[in-house]
């Protein structure tokens, strides 16, 4: 089969939500976006921030659907029926009253000049014209004082969505014009329950450890956990494996975390070689591996103070492990480990290999244990 024949589409582009129903997490933003959409209150201008891959240019496209659409302004459009022609081309980005610019490619000033002096048309074919303008941090100085007049008396056809990574960046006089909307980093669940469901769709088989490792690894980021994917399945030979996953990342899993927490926790060296020798026989990425070493013990002392059932969200380290382990250890020690990891990785660019800087901070672990201290 050539590839021409079959063009993989990435799993990020192919699932990108079409309906605010289809976005995952975000829930008190997109609340609010379908409150003012329904009671047809539409601000002049909205500012989506929040970190990479979250959902701000998918929410762009779904509110310049909901308020250009043939069947009316709804939260809802065509609930049972096909997407109408106008919520097609804005999908496909053919939709002329619908304007995307990138501003991180964008930044002279002429562009952006160019652009808004065309707010003086009405539009072409639709109830409005929405300009989405991602990453409008980025716009020059010039650019933005050309944005701030039309923002300062935008004609009422005229509907600007703003996105940035760096909210920081943008001028206060051009914050205080926009209706800020603050998206989330997603949860690991919500990210593994995402990937299960593309799974499903894509007939792919997939370990749900697979799904886990990945979701964590993406750090809040879907399109981070989809592109993951996509290579895990390069490699898995179309399935979702966790071993595949697990050294396509260089990571090592859970189970020899739970053994180097077991050595810290029963405070004996009887198993130390064992574990060491599993871990070089993996040959991961001793970085990665300390980095997952600080996130656990970040997430037991997280535990420790906050702990309870509903909260497993919060933490990217998987529940059963909290569970296991959150009595163990004292808060001090926690925070000793962490820092020990820490400086494991300071360390880790003197040291003349990856697997000396790991095992070095394991011993290191075991000798500061401050049980192992008192026996002393
Ligand atoms: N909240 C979300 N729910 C479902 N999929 C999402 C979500 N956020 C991002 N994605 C996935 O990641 C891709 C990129 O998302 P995008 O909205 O462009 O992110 P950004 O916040 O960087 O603008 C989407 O096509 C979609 O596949
Ligand atoms: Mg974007
Ligand atoms: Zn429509």
């Amino acid at each position: 089969m050539s590839e021409a024949l079959h063009p993989y589409l990435a799993l990020a582009r192919k699932y990108r939500p079409a309906t605010f129903d289809d976005v995952v997490g975000q829930e008190q933003v997109i609340e609010a976006l379908k409150n003012s959409i329904n009671a047809k209150k539409i601000h002049h201008a909205y500012l989506l921030t929040g970190t990479r891959g979250i959902g701000k240019t998918t929410l762009a496209r779904i509110i310049a659907k909901c308020i250009e659409c043939v069947d009316g302004i709804s939260a809802h459009p065509h609930e049972h029926n096909e997407e109408c022609d106008f919520c097609k081309a804005i999908a496909n980005g053919n939709f002329p009253d619908v304007i995307e610019i990138d501003g991180a490619s964008q930044t002279k000033v002429d562009d952006t000049r160019a652009l808004l002096e065309n707010t003086q048309y009405p539009p072409l074919q639709g109830r409005f014209k929405v300009y989405i303008i991602d990453e409008v941090h980025m716009l020059s100085t010039s650019s933005f004082n050309a944005l701030l007049k039309t923002l300062e008396e935008p004609p009422q056809y005229v509907k600007f969505i703003l996105a940035t990574t760096d909210p920081q960046k943008i001028p206060a006089t051009v914050l205080s014009r926009c209706l800020r909307l603050q998206l989330k980093a997603l949860s690991v669940a919500d990210i593994t329950n995402r990937i299960l469901y593309i799974a499903d769709k894509e007939g792919i088989v997939c370990d749900k450890e697979a799904a886990i490792i990945i979701a964590r690894t993406a750090r809040g980021s879907m399109r981070d956990a989809l592109s993951l994917c996509d290579q895990a399945i390069a490699l898995g030979n179309g399935s979702l494996k966790r071993d595949a996953t697990l050294s396509m990342l260089g990571t090592v899993g859970d189970g020899v975390l739970v053994r180097i927490l077991d050595l810290l926790k029963s405070n004996s060296t009887q198993e130390l070689g064992e574990v060491l020798s599993t871990v070089r026989n993996l040959s991961p990425n001793y970085k990665n591996l300390l980095n997952e070493l600080i996130m656990t013990f970040h997430d037991l002392a997280l535990f420790q103070m906050i702990g309870g059932e509903d909260k497993f969200n919060v933490f990217s380290t998987s529940p059963d492990l909290l569970k296991a382990f959150s009595q163990d250890f004292s808060a001090e020690a926690l925070q000793l480990y962490y820092q020990i990891c820490l400086e494991g990785i300071e360390e880790y660019r003197f040291a003349i290999d990856g697997a000396m800087a790991f095992e070095m901070t394991v011993l290191r672990l075991l000798c500061f244990t401050p049980e192992k201290k008192k026996i002393l």
